[in-house]
């Protein structure tokens, strides 16, 4: 059974490449998917401030084009996850827009970064059929941010600014860190 201790983290060189398209969606496939969740559930389970929002099978060391994205963001009563199968974006619209994003893959450390408003993507669903999903807004970040993960992208890549990296305070709140402090944790892919 996956559980937090599955799931890898930067600097760990195997989030940075990219994951193999799934050639058939099978019961390994499904049970990759339950890992994914279980993984997430219990990583959230240690966080008072934080929902699993969502989690590509690369961070649980699996090079495979699959990302799990929970289906409500603001109840962490609702267990459930949407499974996109080789997700990928198809449009975007909008001009990117900045917000703040964590990950499970970069311990405590956030970053402000560029996302375009609104995306569609496709994907298989669980059944292997082709889906497509409109979205805007913070699912359409998520989508962004997943998708990266498959293709070997973190959110640290995408922070443009030196002062764009923050700590969440034991009362829920994100403070500024020095950037000399993200340098030497070796999550960089380079220097900004
Ligand atoms: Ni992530």
């Amino acid at each position: 059974m996956a559980t937090k201790a599955s799931i890898i983290t930067l600097p760990n060189p195997t989030l940075r490449e990219r994951s193999h398209k799934v050639r058939e969606v099978t019961d390994a496939t499904r049970q990759l998917v339950h890992d994914m969740e279980s993984a997430t559930l219990d990583w959230e389970a240690s966080r008072h401030h934080e929902l699993g929002v969502a989690l590509a099978a690369v961070q649980i060391n699996r090079l495979e084009r699959v990302v799990v994205i929970r289906n409500d963001f603001e109840d962490k009563e609702d267990r459930s996850f949407l499974a996109l199968i080789n997700p990928e974006v198809i449009q975007t619209s909008g001009k990117p827009e900045y917000d703040h994003e964590g990950c499970l893959s970069v311990l405590d450390i956030y970053g402000l970064v560029p996302r375009y408003p609104a995306v569609k993507i496709k994907a298989l669903n669980l059944n292997g059929q082709e889906i497509r999903v409109k979205a805007e807004g913070f699912l359409a970040r998520v989508l962004q941010h997943e998708i990266d993960h498959t293709n070997g992208l973190l959110f640290v890549d995408h922070v443009t600014d030196k002062n764009g990296f923050f700590h969440l305070n034991e009362d829920g709140h994100l403070q500024a860190i020095p950037y000399s402090s993200v340098e030497a944790s070796g999550i960089l892919s380079e220097s900004l």
